[in-house]
Parts: C-alpha cells; structure tokens; sequence
C-alpha cells in the first residue's frame, strides 16, 4: 500500500504505462462542462475497466441464472463463476479458506454484520468497544448502536495533530471488559494508514476481538489478513475498480463459526419446520437470499485487474502521486494541508483559506477536476481538525502527474474566483 514502505519512482516516471492502462477505462474518456475529466474522486469509488463492465454484463447476457439453486447448466455455471470469486476474494486478501469469505453489500453491510451477529451476541451492560477517531460512520454508527442497545460503553482511540492515532493512549484505552476494537486500515478523509497489526496485538492481548474497515485499503496495495492478525476485514468492491454494491466481510473460521446469522431466508438454511430451522455451513449461513451474482462476477474481474497491474506497482505510482500532489498543494499561497501522516494512502485532505469546500469543489469541477467537498462520513475527525469539512483529492493507478499539475492549477482559478489573499507566511 502507498505510504506502507514503498519506494516512489522519480516523478514523471512509472512503474507501469499508465497512459496505455487508461485505454482500459471508458469514462476517462469524456469531457465535463467541456473540458477532459480529471477525476481525482478516487476514495468514494473508483472508475471501472473495461473487464470489470464486460464481467457484469456477461452475468445478465450469459450465465443469467440464480447460484446454489438450479439442477440447469446455466445455474451450474453461474455458481462455478460465483465459487470461484469467493476463491479470489480469499486469494486476495490472504485467508486460509473460502468459508471465511462472506460476501455482502459493501464494507458497511459487513461491518454491521459483524455488530448485530457478534456483537449482539458477546458484547453485554458494562462491556465495551473501541473505535478510533479516525473512523468512516460506517465503522463508527454500528458500533454506537449496538452499545446503546446492549447497555455497553463505546471508547474512542484519538487522532493526533499529525493524522495519526495516539497508540500512547491505547493501552489505557483496553482493558478485560474490552470485547471489539473496530478501526479502519486506511483513513478515507487522510489517508493515514493505521498499524493495524501492532493495534491488533493490543487488542488480542486484551482479550477483545479486532474488526478492520478495509474499504480504503484494498486498492492501494496488498492485503493480508494473517499479517495484519486480524479477525474481521471488511472491503467493498466499488473501491476497487468493481461494481457497486457487492464487497467481502472476511471473518476468521472460528469466529463466523459461533455467530449466529444476522439475516434469515432461502439459501442459508437446511431445513426448516416450525419447530427448529437448522443452518447451512459457512459462508451460506450468513448469504441469505439471492446474492449480488454479476456483482461477484464484477468483483473477480476487478480482482484479476488488480492482480495484472500488481499491488505493488500500484502502491508505487500511487506513492508518487502523492509526492507530487503534497508538494504541488503546499506551494500554493493560499491552501492549507490536513495532516501529513507518515504511511498514507494518496489522499490529500485540504482547505482553500476563506472558501467553503463545497464552493471549491463547485468551481474544480468547472475546471473539470471532480473530488469531494464535505465531512466524508467522518464527523469525529472533522471535530478534531475543527472544521465541518475538507477538500479531499484521492488518485488511483490510472492517475497522472499531469492530473495533479491540473489539479494545483485549476486550485489558482479557485483563488481568483474568491479573491483569496494568503495568511501564509
Ligand atoms: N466512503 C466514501 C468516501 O469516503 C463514500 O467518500
């Protein structure tokens, strides 16, 4: 992952031919309010190769049936490309088996998962779960809802001035009634990436079991769940060049084994009478009714993708990007910089002094360059920085240093447009 020790090629280089890789993207291809799109809007999802969209389409043109089900070809294949995403989802993120890969909504739909099944079953009055201030809501609202329901206290680890977690303050954070810590490996408003093994450490030695946001995490380089000494790791396919609404809660075998399942229907089930209803193994029990199937087509493909590029060429790239745009951003009179983690995803959080985000969101897109102005779903971060919202630009592998050079420019119209003076220095 960019930030987590790779080495940034010389700006302008690259580890790979990124503008014969854009080829592979159809919506770069297009003009916004008439000029090229410079789409730097990364973290709230990715665009999509050409193999991703074919994937998807073959699983309404083809293999159109439902999985699991069926005694016809056309089901028996659909299930094999089904099975056979789950294998690549545990290829991906380095788990040991298939059953340990759920598949789901998206990273939200896994984490809530995890908070009503586990949660509801081993968390009770006077226990309690730890979040970080650095969290997305989608890894914060979950876990406050099942501490209210369940009479349970929820802790926050705090940020640093830097975009950093303060580890110094998590050994007094966890203690024996500590039974989840649920904490994001990439920051979506940052990019800081957290050390989620060390925390993990922490947490195990407490005896509280560990719950990972992955969804910024799973584009910017490799994933490996056993290294990272997790239990649960959560992604959504959509930040990784898949499609909407399909993602991977990874949980480990003995964990899922003893959740109960959170939702109940068709598939999930080996019989049922009005006495008793007994589940199917793992994953099934917890998959019930019928799945996203093209989104699983959509998510192997995006998989292989990445796979072809390398993670680690991608981390590479992304690394520079990021170089390039931290130096181009800082140099600017009137722009100020949130945070400079040490190991950071390529985002950049920023603020135009004296302009709303949403203003200067407005007038980039005009300038073609789309990012997102706003709390990006991290309202306690945003406390801590003390602003209700940033500027953030998040790259991914088909980004150029040119994009970044039209990014700081069309930033000079922003300045113009408001008649900025500079408070810098
Ligand atoms: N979670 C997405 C983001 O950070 C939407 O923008």
């Amino acid at each position: 992952m960019a930030g987590s020790g790779a080495t940034p090629p010389e700006t302008g280089a690259s580890p790979y031919d990124v503008g014969a890789l854009r080829a592979d993207f159809p919506a770069l291809d297009q003009r916004v309010h008439g000029r090229p799109l410079v789409y730097l809007d990364n973290a709230s999802t990715t665009l999509k190769p050409r193999a991703v969209v074919e994937a998807v389409r073959r699983a309404f043109e083809r293999e159109c049936a439902n999985v699991h089900r069926g005694s016809h070809a056309l089901s028996a294949a659909a299930t094999e490309l089904y099975e056979g995403a789950r294998a690549k989802a545990r290829d991906f993120l380095g788990a040991e088996r298939e059953r340990e890969i759920v598949f789901v909504r998206g990273t939200t739909e896994a984490i809530n998962l995890v908070a009503q099944s586990y949660g509801r079953s081993s968390v009770g009055p006077g226990d309690e779960v730890l979040v970080t201030e650095l969290e997305h809501h989608s890894n914060f609202v979950p876990w406050k809802m099942l501490c209210d329901e369940r009479g349970a206290a929820l802790r926050v680890l705090p940020a640093g001035e830097g975009g950093e977690l303060r580890l110094d303050l998590l050994p007094g954070l966890l203690g024996p009634t500590t039974r989840v810590v649920a904490v994001s490996h990439v920051s979506n408003a940052l990019g800081t990436v957290n050390p989620v093994a060390a925390i993990a450490r922490l947490a195990h030695e407490a005896g509280a079991v560990v719950v990972v946001d992955g969804a910024q995490a799973a584009a910017h380089g490799p994933v490996d769940v056993r290294a990272l000494g997790c239990d649960f790791y959560a992604f959504s396919a959509h930040k990784a060049y898949g499609p909407t609404g399909a993602g991977v809660l990874y949980g480990r075998e003995a964990l899922l084994e003893r959740m109960p399942p959170w939702q109940g229907g068709g598939d999930m089930v080996l019989s049922v009478s009005e006495a008793k209803v007994r589940y199917r193994e793992l994953p099934y029990k917890f998959e019930a009714g019928t799945p996203n199937v093209a989104g699983a087509f959509g998510l192997a493909a995006a998989l292989d993708y990445l796979g072809g590029v390398g993670p680690a060429r991608v981390a590479a790239h992304e690394a520079a990007l990021l170089e390039r745009a931290t130096r181009a951003l800082s140099a600017l009179p009137n722009v100020r910089l949130f945070a400079a983690p040490a190991r950071r995803a390529p985002v950049v959080s920023f603020e135009v002094e004296g302009v709303h985000p949403h203003d200067v969101a407005t007038v980039l897109d005009r300038e073609g360059v789309a990012l997102r102005g706003g709390h990006h779903c991290a309202q306690p971060l945003m406390r801590r920085l003390g602003v209700a919202a940033t500027c953030r630009a998040s790259f991914a592998l088909y980004n150029t240093f040119d994009e970044v050079d039209a990014l700081a420019a069309a930033i000079g119209v922003v300045t113009e447009a408001f008649g900025c003076r500079s408070t810098k220095g």
